[in-house]
């Protein structure tokens, strides 16, 4: 465990991970819980201080969500922020209000620049605020130590005590110094230094997984994406030979991937390796199915049959290692408007199931996606699959819309080479977060030479996203666009139409299946 941690609370703010990765990037560890978490849990988990997440309801509402007041028996450092800043004065009895002039978006707050939580900083700051209430009345013993025309209270501290308030958001990009405030925080307030780097994780990890698994043997299920040849890689320093890693070509990955993966971990990385081929079988059970929820269990079926088969071969295993990312372990909170935990299920197809038998390692449960890489280099893997833009389970089965068949995913597999050839040619690859091609179940007519061609039509998609939760298409060059369409009608033979998505998600998604 790190010694020095910090723990947030959420009250179900949009930007609670924000608050989290913040605190991670000034090098201190820390843990995002329900603000409902047991207090016993609390004092156990030994926070040095306590961030109050944001959270849209309102504290006078009679189901407004409450936080044990124990916390304040903590003894430890409290920042809240938002609502979590509405929750100290409301429990601290102190008085909150519906603002006459509600301020949303971009704010100027005058700081009192000796408070320790602006320390280093000028005033006026730019801040981006996001509620419509407000502190009327500070509980005993407070002082604002920041102010905006509408907010006399807009950041206060208590005399004494290790306890501060903030209406706006430092975690977001648009309060300019958030992060120095963040700092000011963790370090002054909480004491805590900036430690927590990827290599001590490294050091930790390593230990704990060695202290666990002992002299057993851990199979890892490697996809060929960043996450789960991050684990392989910990693992091997580890455990080394201990571990046997098994990548699934399940005739669904584009051009060249296979190959990619088995050279790199058996060339380059020196970690022993089992190709397992399910192409052909998934390409039977495919035949004829159209519905793309039925391609996704077929495939994820036949994968854990492949899996199964070859754990046997080379087995017996005690634990499975898998890339589990700290996003899809935080607890969300049950609160209205919350909708994180429904849309997310969907994005743990591939699993493995339970009755595998195996127990689980997760050495990166604790980690945010850009934690996940920045360790990948820490480890030396390289950078093609480190800056590796995330890829679906069922791969280019969920591309290829309609009925997969060799011929289709074979066009694709060359439409798709292309659209990656052409972003990272124009340096855009490590701005985006996918790009892709989509073929179309669609035939549109045109013109080449002086024939007429009936051919399929695909899509190019570009997205920028932080976690594939929402997303917003990427305004590629025009010159950029022309050449990809260009090449994919010329070169392709099968597409002689490209069009480009333009759709954000919400209220599309990233996939079109
Ligand atoms: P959507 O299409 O829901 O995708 O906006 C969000 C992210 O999840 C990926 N995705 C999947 N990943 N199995 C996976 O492992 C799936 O069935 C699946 N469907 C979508 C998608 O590529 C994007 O990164």
């Amino acid at each position: 465990m790190h010694d020095q941690r910090i723990l947030v609370l959420d009250f179900g703010s949009q930007t609670t991970q924000l608050i989290g990765r913040r605190v991670r990037e000034a090098r201190v560890y820390c843990e995002i819980w329900p603000y409902t978490a047991d207090i016993e849990r609390i004092r156990a988990f030994a926070p040095r201080g306590i961030i109050l997440s944001g959270g849209p309801a309102s504290v006078y509402e009679h189901d407004a969500p409450m936080a044990d007041p124990v916390l304040l028996d903590l003894g430890i450092p409290i920042l809240g922020i938002c609502y979590g800043m509405q929750w100290l004065v409301h429990t601290l009895k102190g008085e909150v209000a519906p603002s006459a002039r509600r301020e949303f978006g971009r704010a100027e707050i005058e700081i009192q620049r000796d408070a320790p939580l602006f320390a280093g900083l000028t005033t006026p700051q730019r801040v981006w605020m996001s509620h419509g209430d407000r502190i009327e009345t500070p509980p005993a013993h407070f002082h604002p130590i920041a102010t905006t025309a509408n907010a006399p209270f807009a950041a206060i501290a208590h005399e004494s005590q290790p306890w501060f308030g903030v209406q706006f958001h430092p975690e977001v990009v648009h309060t300019l110094n958030g992060t120095a405030m963040l700092e000011n925080f963790v370090y002054r307030a909480c004491g805590c230094s900036p430690t927590w780097t990827m290599a001590s994780f490294i050091d930790t990890e390593v230990a704990a997984i060695r202290a666990r698994v002992g002299n057993r043997r851990v199979l890892c299920a490697l996809s060929g994406g960043v996450d789960s040849s991050v684990v392989a890689l910990l693992l091997h320093r580890a455990i080394g030979d201990q571990l046997t890693c098994i990548f699934v070509d399940n005739g669904m990955l584009r051009a060249g991937e296979a190959e990619q993966v088995a050279t790199a971990f058996r060339d380059y990385l020196h970690i022993p390796l089992v190709v397992a081929d399910s192409a052909a079988r998934n390409l039977d059970q495919l035949a004829g199915v159209t519905d793309p929820e039925k391609k996704r269990k077929l495939i994820g079926h036949e994968f854990i049959a492949t899996f199964r088969r070859e754990t046997e071969r080379a087995g017996p295993f005690d634990f499975l290692a898998q890339g589990t990312l700290y996003p899809d372990v935080i607890e969300s909170v049950p609160v209205r408007g919350n909708a994180s935990a429904i849309i997310k299920s969907h994005h743990n197809v591939g699993g493995l199931p339970e009755e595998l038998g195996f127990e689980l390692i997760e050495p990166l449960r604790e980690l945010f996606k850009d934690e996940a890489r920045e360790l990948g280099r820490e480890l030396g893997l390289p950078e093609e699959i480190v800056g590796r833009h995330p890829f679906p389970g069922p791969g280019l089965a969920i591309r290829v819309l309609g009925e997969v068949t060799r011929e289709r995913l074979a066009i694709l597999r060359q439409a798709d080479a292309l659209v990656q050839e052409e972003i990272r040619t124009a340096g855009l690859y490590d701005q985006i977060w996918q790009a892709f091609a989509v073929l179309l179940p669609v035939h549109t007519v045109g013109v080449m030479g002086d024939a007429r061609t009936f051919e399929n039509a695909c899509v190019v998609r570009c997205v920028h996203s932080k976690d594939g939760m929402t997303a917003d298409w990427v305004e590629l060059p025009h010159e950029l666009l022309a050449r990809i369409a260009n090449r994919i009608i010329n070169e392709v033979r099968g597409i002689n139409r490209v069009c480009y998505d333009i759709t954000s998600k919400p209220p599309g998604t990233i996939e079109w299946e």
